[in-house]
């Protein structure tokens, strides 16, 4: 069947997709910079601001396409799509959310909620699937700032998850017939976030030091309070596998 993945090149998209393919899948990439590719997929423009038009004879989307310091794209991304879906009569839209985002006051969360209720409402047979943070959110924290330092909140509890397993469970969820909401997907341990950034840091060889964000008020609250967290776990690759197979990179 043709699979048509926005954001098909971002981190968990980039894995989604070779999963697809093996599997005997034809995959158009939805991304703001169509390329000529060689693993057999085809890229197709896609710009969540813009009203999408879907690729011919598209039977599923798998939407993962995410912009969270605009986030208010992503609202009107999914409004877009979810209109093409239904005009196109697509069988199945899959949505990639997160553990945690009900009742959040953290924008980005906020707006990812109203995605998932557009997306309920659609019409379009649905399956949102959330999952926790992947591991290499560490790195996006660890390497953003370009100071001698890296600015984090302490305290905050978190379960990162493989981003290949994220990807193992979209892949097989996108070919099958639509589900609601499945169950969440999270990693094998609860870890503390700005140490965990730290960790990053010494294992890519980098001496730059974590230093605690003094920050108060209900969003910090909420994310210390332990609700990004989920019982269901993977069983999967530990933080500290996946340092190991980044380790050499630098
Ligand atoms: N990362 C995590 O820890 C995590 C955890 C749980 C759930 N999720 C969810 O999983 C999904 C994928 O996340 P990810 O980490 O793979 O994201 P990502 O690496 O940031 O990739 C997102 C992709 O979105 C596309 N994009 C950004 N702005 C766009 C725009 N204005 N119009 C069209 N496309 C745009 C980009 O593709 P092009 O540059 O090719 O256009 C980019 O590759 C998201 O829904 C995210 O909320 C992520």
């Amino acid at each position: 069947m043709r699979v048509f993945v926005t954001g098909g090149k971002g981190d968990l998209g980039r894995r989604v997709v070779p999963r697809l393919l093996m599997s005997g899948h034809e995959v158009v990439v939805g991304t703001r910079s169509p390329q000529p590719r060689s693993d057999g997929a085809t890229e197709h423009r896609y710009q969540l601001s813009e009203p999408t038009e879907l690729p011919e004879r598209t039977a599923a989307v798998v939407h993962l396409a995410t912009d969270p310091f605009r986030s208010k794209r992503d609202l009107i991304g999914i409004k877009h799509l979810v209109v093409a879906a239904a005009t196109a009569g697509v069988g199945h839209l899959v949505y990639v959310s997160i553990v945690g985002i009900d009742d959040h006051p953290y924008p980005y969360y906020r707006r990812k909620l109203g995605c998932e209720l557009i997306v309920e409402r659609s019409g379009v047979p649905w399956t949102i699937l959330r999952a926790t943070q992947f591991h290499s959110l560490t790195r996006i924290f660890a390497e953003q700032f370009r100071l001698p330092f890296v600015l984090f909140p302490s305290g905050i509890p978190f379960q990162p998850v493989d981003a290949d397993e994220v990807a193992d469970r979209v892949a097989e969820i996108a070919v099958q017939s639509a589900k609601g909401r499945a169950s969440d997907l999270g990693g094998p341990e609860v870890l503390d976030f700005k140490e965990s950034i730290q960790a990053f840091l010494r294992a890519t060889g980098s001496r730059k030091p974590v230093w605690s964000m003094p920050v108060f008020g209900k969003t910090i609250k909420a994310f210390r309070s332990g609700r990004l967290l989920t019982p269901n776990e993977s069983g999967g690759r530990t933080f500290d596998q996946w340092l190991l197979s980044v380790s050499g990179r630098n």
